[in-house]
């Protein structure tokens, strides 16, 4: 077996809580990316783990569909992984630690690992540009997204609640904080598959 590895170090000028708001933000992957992603399903979530099934399409061919299974784990404060199956069938396991290193500015790490196995090898020469240009892609993407959100959280806007009616009270200089699983709404179509499965599914 071979192992790819790639690790990228980024900068952004938001808080360690909108950084994980963006990565456990599942809803957003299908809408806001142009990186192939058909569909997602979300099997699981709680506080600390959540497990997608998600619809892409293939690089190069993009009439064909397949699907991969992501399983994010919270492992710390600072850290959480993704162990993937993806394309061909070849797994990946991500690390990414965000570290707020001053107020509302972070240093997101991500660390990528590809195992191939047999034919799988001949893709590793070409595997860390392909990383490359696919997750700088995805970056600028979220970023927009991070921008705002960070934006919106320090005039005081809060979750299905929305910003304060009056323009003088929209401040907000305390701390930011994400709590998982993501609030949304039941009717979001990432869980269409549990409310299909219903008790075939664990429940958080
Ligand atoms: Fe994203």
């Amino acid at each position: 077996m071979k192992i790819v590895e790639r690790e990228i170090v980024r900068e952004a000028d938001c808080s360690a809580a909108v950084g994980w708001w963006n990565q456990w933000d599942h809803e957003h992957v299908t809408v806001a990316h142009e990186g192939g992603w058909v569909a997602g399903h979300l099997l699981y979530e709680d506080e600390k783990y959540a497990v997608g099934l998600v619809t892409i399409r293939v690089p190069v061919f993009s009439f064909v569909k397949s699907q991969a299974l992501n399983i994010n784990i919270k492992h710390d404060a600072q850290t959480m992984f993704t162990i993937n199956l993806g394309l061909f069938g070849i797994p990946s396991i991500t690390r990414i630690t965000i570290v707020e290193d001053r107020r509302d500015h972070i240093i997101h790490t991500t660390n990528y690992k590809f195992l191939l196995r047999g034919w799988r090898r001949i893709l590793a020469p070409v595997l860390p540009r392909l990383i490359d240009r696919w997750t700088e892609s995805r970056w600028q993407e979220d970023l927009e997204l991070k921008m705002r959100r960070q934006r919106v959280l320090r005039l005081g806007f809060r979750d299905f609640v929305g910003l304060p009616d009056a323009v003088e009270d929209r401040c907000y200089e305390g701390d930011l904080t994400t709590k998982l699983p993501i609030p949304r709404l039941g009717t979001s179509p990432i869980h269409e598959l549990r409310h299909l499965l219903g008790d075939l599914l664990p429940r958080s």
